[in-house]
């Protein structure tokens, strides 16, 4: 794998910006969020030294490249509200996949969508990658709804496709193409 650098990133309101320890009481607030816990690696209710671990991780998939995650945090201010990731994995063909999660105080003020707007476009000028992929479960309205928002299409419903909670869930596939 190789070595990324990771950028900051104008999203309006907000911007991209790689995790900081500063951002622990906020990565704890998100772990109060079970759904949270079960799609990403941070464990449910965090004590403070799984938030920092789960921050270390962060900032290490640039470096094992893995991919960038990225820190939503408030322009104005610089206090993290969420996460959003652009993951390398299927690169060697082309595309790459967003995931993201914002704290639940801050949600429905548009957060995700200025931030997946963001990084969907930058995404799209990582060299090689010509097409962006989002997965997203049926009941996730508030997800798909940005993921339209910011031009990704639906393609399908993808069955029994992660196992999420201990069971195979299916999932939407969205795309937004270069
Ligand atoms: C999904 C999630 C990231 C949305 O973040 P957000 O910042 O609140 O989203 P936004 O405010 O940008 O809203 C996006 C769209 O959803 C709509 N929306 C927001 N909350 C909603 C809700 N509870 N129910 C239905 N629609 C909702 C908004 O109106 C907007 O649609 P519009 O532009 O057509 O009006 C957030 O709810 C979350 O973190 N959930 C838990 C983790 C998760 O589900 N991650 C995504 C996995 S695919």
């Amino acid at each position: 794998m190789q070595m990324l650098e990771q950028p900051e990133l104008d999203a309006g309101s907000f911007h991209l910006r790689e995790f900081s320890d500063n951002d622990v009481p906020m990565v704890q607030q998100a772990s109060m969020d079970q759904y949270i816990s079960q799609i990403t690696t941070l464990p449910y209710r965090a004590s403070a030294d799984e938030a920092v671990s789960f921050i270390h991780r962060q900032r290490e998939r640039v470096l094992d490249g893995t991919g960038y995650s990225f820190a939503i945090a408030d322009a104005q201010t610089n206090s993290a509200v969420g996460q959003i990731g652009l993951w390398l994995r299927n690169a060697d063909r082309g595309r790459a996949s967003i995931g993201y999660w914002v704290v639940e105080a801050e949600r429905g003020r548009g957060v995700v969508t200025a931030a997946l707007s963001a990084l969907s476009a930058w995404g799209l000028t990582h060299p090689g990658i010509h097409r962006l992929e989002l997965y997203v479960q049926p009941w996730n309205v508030a997800s798909w709804r940005a993921a339209q928002a910011c031009g990704f299409e639906r393609e399908g419903l993808l069955r029994g496709w992660e196992i999420i909670d201990g069971e195979p869930k299916d999932l939407f596939m969205y795309s937004r193409l270069r």
